[in-house]
């Protein structure tokens, strides 16, 4: 064990862990964020997306022991109190979820595609959103949202 020094949502945390500790688990279970879900924990389902350093990540196969002094986003850190982050609103609006596991992944995706590309065409959208899983099947409601967070439902 060691202490692991990590900044995430802009707060800096010493946690007692092993170098090679998922930051899934880091996250879940050493900060009790929960948000980031595990799914498959071997990077093949997108369930634990967040961003480290503004880039999607696997949290579930990332070692925290290498995330030390790069910033870590979670789902967490997206809404400004009690006022939901626009990429948050378009998936509520467009009903881009059944029962929601994947959701976060999804949205911490999103906010790293839309860094990138601010206005995506619907096959940069479904480019980028390909590794993560939706088992419920609301695929085209996910696209239509990630569009609309960019401004655009017209480019679908
Ligand atoms: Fe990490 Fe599936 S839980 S990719
Ligand atoms: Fe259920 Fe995507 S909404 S897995």
């Amino acid at each position: 064990m060691g202490i692991l020094k990590l900044t995430v949502n802009g707060a800096e945390h010493h946690i007692d862990a092993e170098h090679t500790t998922p930051l899934l688990i880091v996250l879940r279970d050493h900060l009790h964020l929960t948000g980031a879900k595990y799914g498959c924990g071997e990077g093949q389902c997108g369930a634990c997306t967040v961003l480290l350093s503004g880039k999607q990540v696997r949290s579930c196969i990332t070692p925290a022991g290498e995330v030390a002094g790069r910033p870590v986003e979670t789902i967490e850190g997206l809404s400004q109190g009690a006022t939901l982050h626009r990429i948050q609103q378009a998936f509520i609006e467009a009903s881009a979820f059944q029962c929601g596991f994947c959701t976060p992944g999804m949205i911490m995706a999103t906010a790293g595609l839309l860094r990138e590309n601010a206005h995506p065409s619907g096959e940069e959208i479904r480019s980028a959103l390909d590794g993560n899983i939706c088992r419920c099947g609301t695929y085209s409601r996910i696209v239509k949202a990630v569009a609309k967070a960019a401004g655009g439902a017209e480019r679908v």
